[in-house]
């Protein structure tokens, strides 16, 4: 039977999704994936298959070994598995390598480990798609596929005719993200770029192809945010079909305060980690302190750290100068390179344990003498003690050691690791150029962890999640960032943040509240202005925030979280259904007519989980009326394909290149 025979159901149709985050975390397309799944199942139930790279070391933490159900899925992976995939993938690297340049003129470097893992996965994944197909023919297949490391798929799938629709979603474009941390003006040039030189200069031009191939070959192409989509037209040739913007798998708790009581427990257990690391320094008052901080993968300039720490210096500066007592500690928690814990680090929750334990232990000896004390009779009755009594001169010699074992010549450590590059570091050489150097007159302390957080950590030892719930302020000024997960995050859980209107997630919510930084969403302006007047903005904003009562503290954290239905798969997962719908009447447009030759209707969400549109928080002041969901502003229509350049959401893109942005470095304090 020859394949124009086939006709598929494209009513009930199969998803494959596959990135190379799928159950293999390293940035925020692993949070795309992982939280997406609830709403995507409630679609469409066992037709969804998620398809990664096997990592052994993480597997185990991440999921079950199980057989497929699907026979034809069955017989495909017995398929694969009898020519030998699994162990065997990388002896046809050379020739798939080979046939890719047949095929698609795409060259590959011998040497480059990210290209080759690329192309034996795409290879694999379309040879499996193809012997799928092949067996299974009563259903058409959606393949979605994220990001250019598990988009070469694509391509193939084209240049092998293998009977799928594609769906391809970019989460950044790999030229933007090199040509953002270096120190070119970005936005204001991005229509200029020869992309095939600059891409040629970076040594990613073969990268670039893949990335290029798999946006042009998709039959829908998508991205996470309009800014993506502006940047993606230009640097990759194809307009993007829509906009799918991220959302999260929000719990809802049945009572408002319960968040609030998560911050307070969480906060306590920073608190504990606070006096560990600032042992014989410790010498401000926790009861008046605010933690703030940035997380991410390690790109200093992208996620606009250097920002971050320069504003942090300013902020430093005006909190003594205003006398204030307020003390502000500042986490970086940001991978890179390392040799461990440093001794002092390790020491400092030592030594704290080792006063706890021995405060403890004096507890319940004098708690032992006190009810002695108490029971027993001096011939009528039983006696209060003196404290003489109850602390003996044993516990006072315990009590002085520990305490002298708090005594530290040297200020606490700004980083809590042996850093492999500790001199070329650009982090802890930016916090060196400033000087934040965690001395007892700095209102602002930081501290660079440089490393994912964990809750068997034996420094800070809590899950990412706990840590946002008990800090109090989430600040990630970037200046290339296509969603950004961060602040989302933040604001699902009532935590208050910083970003900028470079990052997708911050155009978002500035489409779609009237005055955001009233919600506790605070968004400050890398576009219109100069480095020095967005620094003075970041810094404005912190203090500001220094400076509220608790009790405002408290209203704001609850504003934002009434936000987060705004950030709920349920409300954002219909982009992605459009997406598919799309691709399925671009593959299939005859089985979309109906017996007269009438355009049939689809619904969108039939079957999916939504949530009520008048679920939405009533009380922020929503900028576009009549939008019955968030998602809505993600405009996935085939009308896209039509509109100019300038037309991205919330954009007026520059025409030309004479507004030259302030260079860097920008000027210290
Ligand atoms: N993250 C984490 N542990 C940490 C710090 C960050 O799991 O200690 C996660 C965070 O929850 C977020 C992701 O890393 O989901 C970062 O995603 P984002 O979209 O902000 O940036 P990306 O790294 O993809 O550029
Ligand atoms: C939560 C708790 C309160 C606590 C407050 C501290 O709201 O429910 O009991 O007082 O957090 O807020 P702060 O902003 O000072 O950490
Ligand atoms: C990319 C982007 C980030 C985005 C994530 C998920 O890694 O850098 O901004 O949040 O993908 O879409």
């Amino acid at each position: 039977m020859s394949q124009s025979d086939v006709k598929r159901d494209v009513r009930n149709s199969l998803l494959f999704e596959c990135a190379w985050e799928v159950a293999n975390k390293v940035g925020g397309i692993y949070t795309v994936i992982k939280t997406k799944v609830p709403v995507t199942v409630s679609e469409y139930g066992d037709r969804y298959c998620l398809i990664g790279p096997l990592s052994y070391k993480t597997a185990p933490m991440e999921v079950e070994a199980q057989e497929p159900t699907d026979p034809h899925l069955a017989s495909t992976l017995d398929a694969l598995r009898s020519a030998g995939v699994k162990c065997l993938q990388y002896s046809r690297l050379d020739e798939w390598k080979g046939d890719l340049w047949n095929l698609a003129g795409i060259p590959t470097p011998p040497n480059d480990h990210e290209t080759n893992e690329t192309i034996v996965f795409g290879y694999i994944v379309a040879w499996f798609l193809g012997e799928y197909v092949a067996r299974q023919l009563s259903v058409a297949v959606v393949a979605h596929f994220h990001e250019w490391q598990a988009g070469l798929a694509i391509p193939l799938c084209r240049k092998r005719h293998i009977d799928v629709t594609t769906v391809f979603t970019t989460h950044a474009t790999l030229l933007g993200r090199y040509l953002c941390a270096g120190s070119v003006d970005f936005y204001n040039n991005l229509q200029y770029f020869d992309v095939d030189h600059e891409a040629g200069k970076r040594g990613i031009y073969h990268r670039y192809c893949i990335e290029r191939s798999a946006a042009h070959c998709a039959d829908v192409f998508t991205t996470v945010s309009h800014i993506t989509a502006y940047e993606s037209e230009h640097l990759l040739k194809r307009k993007p079909d829509g906009v799918l913007p991220n959302g999260l798998n929000v719990v809802k708790f049945q009572a408002m305060h319960e968040f609030q009581n998560l911050h307070a427990a969480a906060k306590a257990k920073i608190h504990e980690f606070a006096r560990g690391h600032f042992y014989g320094h410790y010498d401000f008052d926790l009861e008046n302190t605010l933690y703030m901080f940035t997380a991410g993968r390690y790109e200093y300039r992208n996620k606009g750290v250097d920002m971050f720490i320069e504003s942090l210096a300013r902020l430093n500066f005006r909190l003594k100068k205003s006398g204030s007592k307020t003390t502000v500690v500042a986490f970086i928690i940001m991978p890179a390179a390392t040799h461990s814990y440093t001794i002092d680090a390790l020491k400092g929750q030592a030594v704290t344990k080792q006063l706890r334990d021995t405060v403890t232990e004096i507890q319940n000896k004098i708690g032992a003498r006190l009810f002695d004390h108490a029971m027993r009779s001096n011939g009528e009755h039983g006696t209060l003690p003196t404290p003489e009594d109850l602390l003996s001169d044993e516990d006072k010699v315990l009590l002085k050691r520990r305490i002298f074992a708090l005594k530290r010549n040297a200020l606490p450590p700004v980083t809590t690791h042996n850093m492999a590059e500790d001199a070329a570091d650009p982090i802890l050489n930016q916090i060196r150029r400033v000087q934040l150097f965690n001395a007892s007159s700095d209102r602002v302390k930081v501290v660079f962890h440089p490393d994912f957080l964990n809750s068997n950590n034996p420094i800070l030892g809590m899950d990412y999640e706990e840590f946002v719930r008990g800090c109090h302020l989430g600040v990630f000024p970037s200046y290339y960032e296509p969603w950004g997960y961060t602040p989302a995050e933040c604001t699902v859980m009532g935590i208050p943040s910083i970003t900028t209107n470079l990052s997708g997630f911050g155009c978002f919510m500035q489409d779609l509240i009237e005055r955001p930084q009233d919600e506790g969403c605070y968004i400050v302006d890398r576009r219109s202005q100069s480095v020095e007047d967005s620094v003075s903005q970041l810094t404005d904003n912190m203090f500001a925030f220094v400076t509220k009562t608790r009790r405002q503290r408290i209203n704001q954290r609850n504003r934002v979280e009434r936000l987060s239905p705004l950030l709920d798969w349920k409300n954002l997962g219909i982009e992605y259904s459009k997406a598919r719908q799309l691709a399925l009447r671009r593959a299939y447009p005859d089985a979309f007519y109906g017996a007269e030759g009438e355009e049939e209707e689809f619904d969108f969400s039939s079957g999916m989980e939504r949530m009520m549109p008048n679920s939405v928080p009533a009380s922020p002041r929503f900028k576009m009326s009549g939008i019955a969901t968030p998602g809505d502003i993600g405009t996935l229509t085939e009308e896209m394909q039509s509109l100019g350049t300038s037309d991205y959401r919330g954009y007026g893109w520059p025409a030309t290149a004479d507004d030259e942005e302030e260079g860097y470095p920008f000027p210290l304090v």
